[in-house]
């Protein structure tokens, strides 16, 4: 029986990957890499230093680890400064509904982010009171598509994988509710969350009806 779910935060509650892209654009140019929206989407769900690593991949361009970590620190500021500007109406359409039903069904809700970031943007869009658990970018050393993040949210709700539903945007965050054995519901395009157990388009179809109507046999 589903008894938690597990949310993903950029890209299933709020629109961060547009703020992403304008930071790492900001350090990409100074730098004198490549990097446009299509690499952009790869860095979904994958942490910081991660994601530094895969613009020089793809730039076929290598630096020393200290300066890397320099050089991520430093998007980073950009990237937090430009969260000022987010306020409580910047949810994804459909997204505080759906939080605000679990919440009056009695779920149990944790939130599960790469981002080391988190703490901010929940109270940039002041939804701390939604969640029972907070899993971010600072709770565990391995990040998606390990499954350790989503694993940390369900022992902290004293839940087992499989009564949970872990809400993702990226491929490796499915990638990674599969490997913890995890339900999982993808939010986006076919190519990138087609694996999930659902897909919605975007989170403004994923209402709490429809995933009671998937997932039937494991509501009661
Ligand atoms: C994830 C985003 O939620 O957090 C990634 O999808 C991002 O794009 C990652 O790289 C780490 O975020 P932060 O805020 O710690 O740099
Ligand atoms: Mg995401």
């Amino acid at each position: 029986m589903i008894k938690g779910f597990i949310f993903d935060l950029d890209g299933v509650i709020t629109d961060t990957a547009e703020l992403h892209y304008k930071a790492w654009k900001n350090l990409a140019d100074e730098m004198g890499w490549d990097f446009d929206y299509e690499i952009n989407d790869k860095l979904r769900g994958i942490s910081r230093m991660d994601s530094i690593k895969v613009i020089l991949d793809h730039n076929q361009a290598s630096l020393n680890e200290e300066t890397l970590a320099e050089l991520a620190t430093k998007k980073n500021d950009i990237y937090v400064a430009s969260l000022d500007e987010m306020t409580s109406e910047d949810y994804l359409p459909g997204a505080k509904e759906l939080l605000t039903h679990l919440r009056t069904e009695g779920f149990n809700v944790a939130l599960g982010s790469a981002s080391k970031n988190a703490i901010k943007v929940l109270q940039q869009l002041n939804a701390n009171m939604y969640f029972d658990v907070i899993g971010d970018g600072n709770s565990v050393s391995k990040s998606k598509p390990e499954p350790d993040i989503f694993l940390y949210g369900s022992e902290k709700m004293k839940l087992q994988p499989d009564e949970c539903i872990v809400f993702e945007d990226a491929e490796s965050g499915i990638d990674a509710a599969k490997a913890g054995g995890f339900y999982s519901v993808g939010i986006g395009p076919k190519e990138r969350v087609g694996h999930a157990d659902l897909r919605f388009d975007s989170m403004a179809e994923a209402t709490l009806f429809e995933i009671k109507s998937h997932f039937k046999e494991l509501f009661s």
